[in-house]
Formats: structure tokens, C-alpha cells, sequence
């Protein structure tokens, strides 16, 4: 098979390698579609991401759907053929935070593209069969990759116990951004208010049902009401402040956005509003709550592809975003 290898910063080349087996319990997936995340791009120009240093050659990529080719030992023959979409982290579910339900925060993960775990930019992966969701056909390749970064969303709004009736407001109308706003909706919010810097995102947003926008560059002043919640989806230090200072008396702030290690924290605000802050990492337990979103069309994910490239154009699909400012979410299809 082929696969987009990274061997440096700045530096991908199209490898064969052989078609990987699948172990007892998992599964073959010959992949269809699988979405470009900032993190693969941040892999691609710097090499790292923290304290994740590609050491060794990696596949990128981590939001992938496609089909089942084989099965491994253990593993029901008739699951040939389904249409899945893959969640790519597997915890070793038996350690106490699995055991405790929170396997988002398993200590032994294995997250597909973080290194040395390769990812899915590639013709066939291998994965737990509990982790490769299958899916309606109603919902397209596309938007059973995106499932991924829509559980991001999910979980979020999960964190933020968003119900009916609640004032929103998320920071950030990236693809995490315009999830968040989707799920904020489907969970019944009434107000969900959008900031970003970048009027083409600004105008999505509307698009896909923010009840306002705000162009960061001018402050939040302008909101009619204070947010009950803040899904926190930029990353960009600043903002997280102003906009956990704009919460509502016992608001509560998500901070999903990933940006300088430490920010400054409007303490009084906390304080004197009893503000509760928590952050998320990833997800657990939101591929059922992803696919029933989009299989009902609450959640529109399609929307938010705006490039479709070849596997041997992987390049030229982590630096799209780099490259075009109305670029949103780029996906790459290897068979086609
Ligand atoms: N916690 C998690 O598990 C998790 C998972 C996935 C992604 N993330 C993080 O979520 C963030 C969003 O991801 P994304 O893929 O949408 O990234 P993105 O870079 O596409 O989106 C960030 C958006 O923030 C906007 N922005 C910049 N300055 C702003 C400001 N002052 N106010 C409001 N918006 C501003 C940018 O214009 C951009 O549209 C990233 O930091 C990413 O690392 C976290
Ligand atoms: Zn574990």
C-alpha cells in the first residue's frame, strides 16, 4: 500500500509498505477519507507538538473513515464490508482511569499521527474493532472522517453541561470552533454568539447558525448579554481572557483551544462570579452521540470541506490552510 510518510519538518514523501494485518481484536480499514487537523500541519512544519518530538518516520493524519477489509482473531467475519468511522485513540482500558470511565485520560493511549503511533494518511490501517465505529450510509466518507473533530465538539458541550435555553458563546470559528457551535444548538442552546478574527469563518458561522458574530478585533463589548457558557475553541491567550471575563455570574468556561502553555487569569472575575473553569482533552465516549447528530442532520459536517486532495498531494493538503485564509477543513481521499 501507499502512505504519505513524514520524515522531517517540511517533509513528506509517498512510501509503500506492506498492507498491515490485523491482531486479535482489530480490525483492516482501507481508508476513504480522512480530514487535515492543525496538529497534522504543526507536525508537518515544526516536527513537533510539545513534548511530542517525531523521532522516527510518521504517518499524520487521525480523522479517517473507510471500509473493513479484514478481520483479526476473535473478531465477527461479517464485519467485511462495513463503512466505519475510526476513533483513534485506544486506551489500554484497564488502568484506573479507564475503569473510572475517563479513557480520554488513559495514561497508555495510543493516539494515531502522535508520535511514534503512525496515523491514517495511508491506504490501510489497523484498528480495535470497538474503535471503528460503523456507520449509516447517510452519512458521506467526509463526514465520517469528521466525526473526529465533532467529538471534540460534543464533549465540549458536555463538559459545559449546555442545556435548553443556555447563552453560549465560542471563541474561535475554526473547524473545532464551528463543531462547538452546531453542538452548543443541538444541545438546545438558544444563544450561541461566535467570535473569530477572519470574516469568511465569521460568515460560516452565521451560516451554520450562530444566533451573532463578533469580530474579535473590536472586544466583546458588543454581546447583548453576558454568556452562561464560553467554549473556549481559538487558543490564542488573549482571547481567553476577555472572553472568560465577559462569563455570566456562576458562567462556567471550556477551554478546548490549545495555545501558550499559560495564560494570564482574570482571578477576581472567577472569584466574585464563582466562575468554573475546566479544560478537555479529546473525547470519550461521543462516537454514538457524533453519528446520530449527523445521520439526523442536526450537525452538518460536509459544510465545513472546503478542499479534497489526492494521497500524493498530502503536502500540498497540510499547508492549504497556510495558504488560503477561506480554507477550513481539506481532506484527503488515497483511493481516488
Ligand atoms: N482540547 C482538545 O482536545 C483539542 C482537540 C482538537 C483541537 N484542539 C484545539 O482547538 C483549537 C481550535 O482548533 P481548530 O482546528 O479549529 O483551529 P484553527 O486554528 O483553525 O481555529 C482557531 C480560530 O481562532 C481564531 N482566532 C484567532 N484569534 C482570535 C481571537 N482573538 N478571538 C477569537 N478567535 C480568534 C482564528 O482566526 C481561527 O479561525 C486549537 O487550539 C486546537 O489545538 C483542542
Ligand atoms: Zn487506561
Amino acid at each position: 500500500m501507499r502512505a504519505a510518510v513524514l520524515r522531517g519538518p517540511g517533509d513528506v514523501v509517498i512510501e509503500d509498505r506492506p498492507v498491515p494485518r490485523a491482531g486479535p481484536g482489530e480490525v483492516v480499514v482501507r481508508i476513504r477519507s480522512v480530514g487535515v487537523c492543525g496538529s497534522d500541519t504543526h507536525y508537518y512544519e515544526h516536527g513537533r507538538i510539545g513534548s511530542y518530538v517525531v523521532e522516527q518516520p510518521l504517518v499524520l493524519g487521525h480523522e479517517a473513515s473507510g471500509v473493513v477489509t479484514d478481520v483479526g482473531e476473535d473478531v465477527p467475519a461479517d464485519r467485511v464490508g462495513q463503512r466505519v468511522s475510526i476513533e483513534p485513540g485506544v486506551p489500554d482500558l484497564t488502568c484506573d482511569q479507564c475503569l473510572a470511565g475517563r479513557y480520554n485520560l488513559c495514561p497508555n493511549m495510543r493516539f494515531f499521527a502522535t508520535p511514534p503511533i503512525d496515523g491514517a494518511f495511508a491506504e490501510y490501517v489497523v484498528v480495535h474493532e470497538a474503535f471503528a465505529h460503523p456507520v449509516p450510509d447517510v452519512i458521506g466518507d467526509d463526514a465520517a472522517a469528521l466525526l473526529e473533530p465533532l467529538s471534540v465538539g460534543i464533549w465540549a458541550c458536555r463538559k459545559a453541561r449546555i442545556s435548553a435555553g443556555a447563552r453560549v458563546l465560542v471563541t474561535g470559528a475554526g473547524p473545532i470552533g464551528l463543531v462547538a457551535l452546531q453542538c452548543a444548538l443541538a444541545f438546545g442552546a438558544t444563544d450561541v454568539s461566535v467570535s473569530d478574527v477572519n470574516p469568511a469563518r465569521l460568515a460560516l458561522a452565521r451560516e451554520l447558525g450562530a444566533t451573532a458574530v463578533v469580530d474579535a478585533r473590536e472586544g466583546l463589548g458588543g454581546l447583548d448579554r453576558p454568556p452562561q457558557v464560553l467554549l473556549e475553541c481559538s487558543g490564542y491567550p488573549p482571547a481567553i481572557a476577555e472572553a472568560i471575563r465577559a462569563l455570566d455570574r456562576a458562567g462556567r468556561a471550556v477551554l478546548v483551544g490549545m495555545g501558550g502553555d499559560e495564560i494570564p487569569l482574570p482571578l477576581s472575575a472567577v472569584q466574585e462570579r464563582e466562575l468554573e473553569l475546566t479544560g478537555t482533552f479529546r473525547y470519550a465516549n461521543t462516537w454514538p452521540t457524533a453519528i446520530a447528530l449527523v445521520a439526523a442532520g442536526r450537525v452538518d459536517v460536509d459544510r465545513l470541506v472546503t478542499g479534497t486532495y489526492r494521497l500524493d498531494q498530502a503536502e500540498e493538503a497540510l499547508t492549504a490552510g497556510r495558504r488560503d485564509p477561506s480554507s477550513v477543513k481539506v481532506v484527503v481521499r488515497p483511493r481516488t
